[in-house]
């Protein structure tokens, strides 16, 4: 039999996800020297996940990436099947019959809970939920958001926060000519929300924004950052965390916090307030939200190690609409072993792990669903190297017979009923779009249900239709 990655028996792999994790790894393996065919398999007809349907839409310059990714899908031997998802229209024992590797590279699409009494109110929300809307999600098309209400709270200093923040603050003429989704647009262009308040279960020192997200909120054209220098003393562990010189994007992050204490509210109409020290103990209301039951917090433990224990005081905050931004966690896929408390894949150098820690021969992860959901975009093509590294390493161990990849899968697909897009299909999808926002000066006008992106791929009139702009 022909060594598995020679040209008479290349190497099959199939890639599940086109987020960055998913683009980097197949990348990596078509420049490898290998002789290898790369399958990426998407589950919405729309590829490179967060960075289309994450990164927020005044953030225009943070999407480029998207660029290099449509310069990868042009490779040699790199085809897209998307509109398919593992676990529901394939199983992952089926992949691994017509692949010799499969790269788990699908992210982190749930949220974290709170687990306080409250947390399901009518007006609470995740930001996963708000981020995806805004963006034009499909499976978040059909959200609706009370932004009749005048005070929002969002949980978690992090930069998605910070995304919601800027979002709910800025006046719809800011957002009226980004990609931003029509339906939010309309929707944001009635809210009557003017006070923002954003919670932190740590002090500022611990805040997770970065310094260049954290000051652009303080430089709104319509809403003023307040902060109460009294919640900027830090203690001694914090002090010493900011000294510390790797700890550079902190000490800046607390030197951004006391230039807006030090701003005079200007006047602006709408108002961000920052808290610190404290946790949401409870969300209370009669059939919906209503009130934020706010904990006072005090920073316990060793400098880095600091940890926001309750104390016994607390603050009602009345608001009617809340978004917890505290991170997102992977979805299980049947076949795949699953760290539940952490919400990844379990893997061993990129491999996939079982219980007792055994590599699992063919299978590997990379991104946020084997790292957690913490890095920015960059921090992927790192992360999916390193997989793709042992995976080829694994080579020369796994099973060398040829198999089908694409061509035994789409049979299989087009059986069960699935309509898959192809790369090309994708760049017909891509070009409507484009042309939908032009009348308004938008870089694209996102389909958002997934019907209207496979109803201009089969019908040619639906696709005129679309072009001016309709549907
Ligand atoms: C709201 C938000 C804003 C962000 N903004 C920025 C920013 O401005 N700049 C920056 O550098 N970083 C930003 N990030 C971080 C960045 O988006 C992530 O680091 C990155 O997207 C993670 O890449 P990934 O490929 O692991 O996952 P993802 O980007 O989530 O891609 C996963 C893909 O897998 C697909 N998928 C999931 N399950 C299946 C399945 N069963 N079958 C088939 N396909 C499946 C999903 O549809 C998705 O397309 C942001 C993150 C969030 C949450
Ligand atoms: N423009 C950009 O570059 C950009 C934009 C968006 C996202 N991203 C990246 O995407 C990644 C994910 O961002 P993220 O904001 O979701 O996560 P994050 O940076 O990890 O922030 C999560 C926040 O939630 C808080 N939190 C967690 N559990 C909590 C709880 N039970 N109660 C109260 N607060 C809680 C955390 O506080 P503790 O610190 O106390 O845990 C933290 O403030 C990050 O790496 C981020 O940089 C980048």
């Amino acid at each position: 039999m022909d060594a598995l990655g020679s040209e008479a028996n290349p190497l099959r792999a199939a890639v599940v996800g086109s987020g960055p994790s998913g683009f980097y790894a197949a990348e990596a393996m078509l420049k490898s020297g290998l002789a290898v065919r790369v399958d990426m398999i998407e589950r919405l007809p729309a590829p490179y996940g967060l960075v289309r349907y994450g990164v927020a839409p005044d953030h225009p310059k943070l999407k480029e990436p998207i660029l290099v990714y449509s310069q990868i899908a042009r490779l040699p031997h790199f085809g897209l099947l998307g509109n398919v998802a593992v676990g529901r229209d394939v199983s992952v024992e089926e992949l691994r019959a017509h692949y010799h590797a499969v790269v788990f590279a699908c992210g982190a699409e749930t949220d974290r809970r709170l687990g306080i009494p409250g947390e399901d109110l009518p007006g609470s929300h995740t930001a996963t939920e708000f981020v995806a809307w805004y963006n034009g999600h499909p499976d978040y098309r059909d959200r609706s958001f009370d932004l009749s209400q005048e005070v929002a709270v969002i949980v978690g200093q992090g930069n998605v926060a910070a995304d919601v923040a800027r979002i709910l603050a800025k006046c719809v003429d800011e957002l009226r000519t980004t990609d931003i989704a029509r339906h939010a647009l309309e929707a944001l262009s009635a809210s009557r929300v003017r006070d923002i308040h954003v919670i932190g279960r740590r002090g500022p020192a611990q805040a997770k924004f970065t310094n260049k997200e954290l000051k652009e909120l303080g430089e709104l054209v319509n809403c003023d950052a307040v902060v109460d220098p009294r919640d900027l003393e830090l203690n001694p562990a914090s002090r010493a965390e900011i000294d510390a010189k790797a700890n550079f994007v902190s000490a800046k992050n607390v030197e951004i916090l006391r230039q807006f204490a030090s701003q005079p509210a200007s006047g602006k109409a709408r108002r961000l307030f920052f808290h610190f020290l404290k946790s949401p103990r409870a969300l209370a209301g009669a059939g919906r939200l209503e009130e934020v039951v706010l904990a006072r917090n005090r920073l316990a433990g060793e400098p880095f190690k600091q940890v926001a224990d309750e104390t016994d005081r607390a603050e009602v905050l009345r608001s009617g609409l809340l978004f917890r931004s505290i991170g997102y966690s992977g979805v299980p896929i049947p076949g795949v072993p699953f760290d539940a408390r952490r919400g990844v894949f379990p893997t061993h150098d990129g491999r996939i792990v079982d219980g007792a820690g055994a590599a699992i021969g063919g299978l590997y992860a990379a991104g946020w669903i084997k790292r957690g959901p913490t890095g920015i975009i960059g921090t992927n093509r790192a992360d999916a190297v390193s997989t793709v590294k042992a995976l080829l390493a694994d080579v020369p161990k796994l099973a060398p017979e040829a198999k089908r990849g694409a061509d035994g899968l789409r049979a299989l697909l087009s059986a069960r009923g699935v309509r898959t897009v192809s790369a090309d299909d994708w760049l017909k999808i891509d070009a409507l779009e484009v042309a939908r926002g032009q009348p308004d000066g938008k870089p694209r006008e996102k389909f958002t249900r997934v019907a209207e992106m496979l109803q201009c791929l089969d019908t040619p009139t639906a696709a005129l239709a679309a072009r001016k702009g309709i549907g």
